[in-house]
């Protein structure tokens, strides 16, 4: 049996759309129909650049999705064919290779993570669920998992958890990772949550949890510190870098961090500054994938928790821009992230509608 997907057949080349055999589930493996992928600009950057190491050529893309279950390997137990479930590209067995998002069938592993961790909430769409693994977990891990890997803000999702009283910052509030961090803020309490990011997106931005808008088409980012103090008098103790291609946005967020503080960022490896250990500033940095040392078992309870923050609407995905023809409107969509000008939405795609 084939299948439409979109192919990178060697390192920095276009994608191909092609037909290919529909891949068989090997032991603990699940085979699973895709209804929705989102894109990222990660995507992009390893189809052109070959960024990250030890990818498989030829290469399936697509580090987020969602689709529904249409057969098992050996040893799967649980599983009934039409169970929706997420599909994150670190959950498959090999770095790379043919096992992504940008095809019609693909393979996801189980030997990590319980049902209820990889099942998708009844009140989440499959373009919803397709638009939250990678970011989300870019945003969770280095916010709420213990010291030395994140913030520890809430390790173990504990609703008593609570910072009343402080005041965060997010820097790039309308990207995918920081609606989840003012999200995430709101839910551990914290009394002011500032964001800078368009102002277009205030309105939005306000009713996930941001409370205050500093807006980076008016206030240069150089200006910041300065932008924050006029916001708030409390310390920002705590500053999440979540766009992190600005330049100087690291040193930026830093000069905004009140001494004592912590700057959980989406930055792979931030450079630790020379003054951090003295001015007990921390920073830190993430590897989105919860199928690697350390994250594995933080990934555990995050999975298992966010079904319900879904389920009780305390998270709520990004809005979806659908793009049309399937698998074939990826390579144009992914260009417009070459002038990061995905603002406030995820696109998706329905790889079942390719032409
Ligand atoms: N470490 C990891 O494993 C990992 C994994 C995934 C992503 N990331 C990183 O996480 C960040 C966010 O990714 P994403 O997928 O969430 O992004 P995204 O949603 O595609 O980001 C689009 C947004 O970027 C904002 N933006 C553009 N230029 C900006 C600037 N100079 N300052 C602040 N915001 C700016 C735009 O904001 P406006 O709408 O306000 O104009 C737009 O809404 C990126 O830096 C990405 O590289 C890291």
């Amino acid at each position: 049996m084939s299948q439409k997907a979109l192919v990178v057949e060697t390192p920095k080349t276009p994608f191909v759309l092609k037909s290919v055999p529909i891949p068989k589930p090997g032991p603990n493996e699940l085979l699973v129909k895709v209804m929705a992928t989102g894109l990222n600009m990660v995507d992009r950057f390893v189809q052109a650049h070959d960024l990250l190491p030890n990818m498989k050529y030829p290469l399936v893309l697509g580090f987020d999705a969602a689709g529904s279950v249409e057969g098992f390997g050996e040893g799967v137990q649980g599983y009934t064919k039409g169970d929706r479930v997420y599909v994150f590209y670190c959950f498959i067995s090999d770095a790379g290779g043919m096992y992504g998002g940008f095809q019609q069938y693909t393979i996801v592993t189980v030997d990590h993570l319980t049902k209820a961790s990889l099942t998708i909430p009844s009140n989440i769409s499959y373009a919803e669920a397709a638009s939250l693994p990678l970011t989300f977990c870019t945003t969770a891990i280095p916010l709420m998992a213990a010291n030395p890997i994140g913030a520890g803000l809430n390790p173990t999702f504990d609703p008593k958890v609570n910072f009343n009283g402080e005041s965060a910052l997010v820097i790039g509030g309308s990207t995918s990772v920081g609606q989840y961090a003012i999200q995430l803020l709101k839910y551990v309490g914290y009394s002011e949550i500032i964001t800078y990011a368009s102002a277009k997106h205030s309105e939005y931005l306000k009713s996930l949890g941001a409370t205050h808008i500093i807006d980076r088409t008016d206030v240069p980012l150089s200006a910041l510190p300065d932008a924050v103090k006029k916001v708030t008098s409390s310390p920002i103790k705590l500053v999440h870098v979540a766009f992190v291609q600005a330049p100087d946005v690291m040193e930026i967020g830093y000069a905004c961090l009140a001494h004592g503080g912590q700057m959980p960022t989406a930055h792979p490896l931030p450079t630790k500054p020379k003054d951090a250990d003295a001015t007990g500033r921390k920073i830190y940095g993430v590897y989105a994938s919860t199928k690697i040392d350390p994250n594995i078992e933080f990934g555990k309870v995050m999975w298992k928790n966010l079904y319900k923050l879904l389920e009780e609407g305390v998270i709520k995905p990004n809005r979806v821009e659908n793009v049309p023809n399937g698998l074939a409107g990826i390579t144009d969509a992914l260009l417009r992230f070459d002038g990061f000008s995905v603002s406030g939405v995820k696109l998706v795609v329905n790889p079942q509608e390719t032409p």
